[in-house]
């Protein structure tokens, strides 16, 4: 769970640490993607980067424009990926970024113990609490 779903709008990203691993999580026109925070050409911070909409020509004089912020661009270099799949947009069989799955899930939390005994110092009437909500969750597996 790296956070709620409010706290990644629309456009939005949120830089988290999973395991060890900097990851980018994204939000692109309301879907959630994540990527390593690591670019494969010489490691800099690629989801610190400008974020486009694609752009494809299946023609001479047309072009098509994909959803904004599908592609991120590097900040050291300029290389740049699909956040979708983590593919390099110029190479995408040969050089790709790690893509992680993402998934949104309701859950209910219990309130920490602690938070119940400072409400007992206070000597106040206390109530068994659950704290709902919609999070993203990150799978990057071991
Ligand atoms: S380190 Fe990302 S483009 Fe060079």
């Amino acid at each position: 769970m790296v956070a709620r779903v409010d706290e990644i709008g629309p456009g939005e990203r949120k830089l988290v640490e999973v395991g060890g691993r900097s990851i980018g999580v994204f939000n692109v026109a309301g879907e959630y993607y994540a990527v390593r925070n690591r670019c494969p050409h010489q490691g800099g911070p690629l989801c610190e980067g400008r974020q486009f909409a694609p752009l494809t020509a299946p023609a001479p004089g047309e072009y098509d424009r994909g959803p904004d912020g599908v592609i991120i661009r590097c900040p050291w270099h300029g290389w740049e990926f699909d956040v979708r799949t983590g593919r390099s947009w110029v190479d995408p069989e040969k050089t790709r970024v790690k893509a992680y799955p993402v998934a949104v899930r309701e859950l209910a939390q219990e309130v920490p113990p602690g938070a119940a005994e400072i409400e007992a110092d206070l000597d106040a009437e206390t109530y068994p609490a659950r704290r709902r909500g919609a999070y993203v969750v990150v799978e990057v597996g071991r």
